[in-house]
């Protein structure tokens, strides 16, 4: 556990689900994950949380509420066949509704609960999935250390690089802040919905 005045940092349990779907919600507005609504995104946390290989911390401010959170595993390419052949149908069920909503988002999902499995091959690189700070916390340094607090657990865990992939365009702040914190460009690429992708790096 990382503690300093303004913030502490510790592993997260099953019991920070709710405020972690609610930071979610807040800090991605607008994200593909966040459409998929509530009951889609505990059971992604959930599972990421309970998984052996998961690695997850949450930050929780001086008053001891939750403020930010970082989760991602130390197997990224078995990771998701394994979270499906337990939950499939709980995340099919959870699809239902946002796909009778948006029918177009159909393909996407199915392609995203298969997996295309097209991460960085190799038992030594860890995935960060998901990195989330509540906005009105936002540029107060919380990032830098889940980060810091990621990178050591998946060092413990046996790895020595951390990968992760985010939008190209209209997204300069986020990628402005894997850059500060050491990440490096490994890749761009192109996703079949036509979103431009960096996929970054960094050596622990
Ligand atoms: C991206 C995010 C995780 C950064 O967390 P944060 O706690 O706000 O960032 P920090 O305060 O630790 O910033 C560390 C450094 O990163 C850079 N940085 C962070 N936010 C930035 C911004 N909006 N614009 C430019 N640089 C930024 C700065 O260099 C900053 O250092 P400085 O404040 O001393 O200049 C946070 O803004 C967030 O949750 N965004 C919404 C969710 C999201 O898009 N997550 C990433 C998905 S892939």
């Amino acid at each position: 556990m990382i503690v300093n005045e303004h913030s502490t940092i510790r592993c997260m349990t099953e019991k920070d689900i709710e405020s972690v779907v609610e930071i979610h919600l807040s800090s991605f507005p607008s994200f593909f994950l966040t459409f998929l609504g509530p009951g889609f995104l505990k059971i992604f946390y959930k599972g990421i949380c309970s998984a052996s290989d998961g690695i997850a911390f949450i930050s929780l401010d001086s008053k001891g509420t939750p403020a930010g959170f970082v989760v991602g595993t130390s197997n990224p390419r078995g990771f998701y066949t394994k979270l499906l052949k337990s939950s499939w149908y709980k995340f099919a069920l959870a699809s239902v509704i946002p796909i009778i909503k948006k029918p177009s988002i159909f393909f996407r999902v199915a392609r995203g609960l298969k997996h295309p499995g097209d991460n960085p091959i190799g038992t030594d690189i860890a995935g960060l999935f998901s990195i989330g700070i509540l906005p009105e916390v936002q540029r107060q340094g919380v990032g830098q250390k889940l980060i810091k607090a990621f990178l050591d657990g998946a060092k413990e865990k046996g790895c020595n690089k951390v990968f992760l992939t985010t939008d190209r365009d209209e997204n300069a702040n986020v990628n402005a802040f894997y850059q500060k914190v050491g990440f490096d460009i490994q890749r761009q690429y192109i996703t079949p919905e036509g979103r431009r992708m960096n996929e970054y790096i960094i050596t622990i």
